[in-house]
């Protein structure tokens, strides 16, 4: 029996002919298809300005950079995410401040931020954990008493909505991730996309080196030699190769979205009343775009890992608390509910291919691992 990846991304003919279709072209890198992969996110989550990029990463690093955040600055963060959240920010010189997480959610708690402010404080990046949105009211209130900025990191939150608006819809500034396991894919890829109009031609310039080079002429794939540049920038743009998958990708997101959702409540419903485990909350999964399945196991999660390992069934921990990294420990620094949820979390196979019969054999397997190790 084939062993069952904990992900594994849903690409096949449709996203093959399109890259086709571009080698066709002969315009690998940033051109037309970027364009019109742009204009197909923002008509999907009905966002104002939309720009992407290579990767997530870099999509929050040009964000927060666009924003002039910068040395001597704080940004509240929670450390309970991919460390890829931490690295955008230490990489503008800005120091992250690490927040605890609600239990019910695992997504940042406000109050815990609060706590945290200093006169340094100038944004909050808050992470929509697996999908599940943060309470963006409290954020924004918390962001108005201080005037500070918010980036969402929604890495994980293609398709979901808060409040019955699409996340990247209302909010200051939000952060997708397209990489290979994410609810969309481009192979790689991320997109900032953003309320204020003012900001689209700064932030097309810092993506691709600071250049000024009329962006019409690229995205309309012709080549001209002159060119000025007016800023720092970097090399973060997304290739027309990426851009052609995931446009192939977005028409398939509702399908995907909705099978990886019969999956977690299959899920749920084996795992609900089983002895040592909890299941995380927001079952009806109402308006989510379901980036992963994850748990709680009570004991032995490290063991439960090895022992699925063991019967060709992938699992993982998403994530390591970043706070607990050599780069990032802070002496004294103590975040209760991440430690705790660090311990028992654990994050199961969930793709939009995986097979009823695969199911039922995490399933299975996951509940001998518990008796066994019980
Ligand atoms: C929460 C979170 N933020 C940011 C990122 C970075 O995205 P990327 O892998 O596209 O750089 C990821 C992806 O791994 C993530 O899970």
């Amino acid at each position: 029996m084939e062993p069952i990846p904990v992900s594994r991304p849903s690409v096949g003919e449709e996203e093959l002919a399109a890259v086709r279709k571009v080698f066709a072209s002969g315009w690998l890198g940033l051109g037309a298809d970027v364009l019109e992969f742009e204009e197909a996110i923002s008509q999907f989550l009905g966002a104002s300005n939309v720009v992407c990029t290579n990767t997530g990463t870099t999509a929050l690093h040009l964000a927060l950079e666009t924003l002039g955040i910068g040395p001597g600055d704080e940004v509240l963060v929670p450390s309970f995410t991919f460390v890829a959240t931490v690295q955008a920010i230490s990489a503008t010189g800005a120091r992250p401040v690490f927040c605890d997480i609600r239990e019910e959610d695992l997504n940042l708690d406000v109050e815990d931020a609060r706590r945290r402010l200093t006169p340094e404080t100038r944004a909050i990046l808050p992470v929509h954990y697996r999908g599940i949105p943060c309470d963006m009211d409290e954020l924004q209130e918390l962001a108005g008493e201080r005037d500070l900025h918010i980036v969402e990191d929604a890495a994980h939150a293609f398709g979901s909505s808060y409040g019955g608006r699409p996340i990247g819809s209302f909010g200051e500034m939000a952060c997708f991730s397209f990489d290979p396991i994410k609810n969309i894919t481009c192979g790689e890829g991320g997109a900032v996309v953003f309320r204020d109009n003012g900001l689209l031609e700064r932030i097309q310039q810092k993506r691709i080196l600071g250049i000024d080079k009329d962006t019409w002429s690229r995205y309309r794939n012709e080549r001209s030699w002159f060119y000025d540049v007016v800023t720092q920038g970097y090399r973060y743009h997304m290739s027309n190769i990426s851009a052609a998958i995931g446009l192939v990708q977005i028409r398939k997101f509702g399908a995907m979205n909705r099978r990886k959702i019969e999956v977690a409540r299959r899920y749920d419903e084996a795992f609900g009343d089983m002895d040592g485990v909890e299941i995380l909350g927001n079952r009806d999964y109402e308006g989510i775009g379901l980036f992963a399945y994850m748990m709680r196991v009570r004991s032995h999660r490290n063991e439960l890992i090895d022992f699925l390992a063991g019967r060709g069934v992938g699992s993982g921990v998403h994530y390591i608390p970043s706070h607990l990294f050599s780069y990032y420990r802070r002496e004294g620094l103590v975040l209760p509910v991440t430690e705790q949820i660090y311990r028992e979390i654990i994050s199961l196979p969930l793709f939009p291919d995986i097979t009823d019969e695969e199911v039922e054999r995490v399933i299975l397997q996951v509940s001998s691992g518990l008796r066994d190790l019980a």
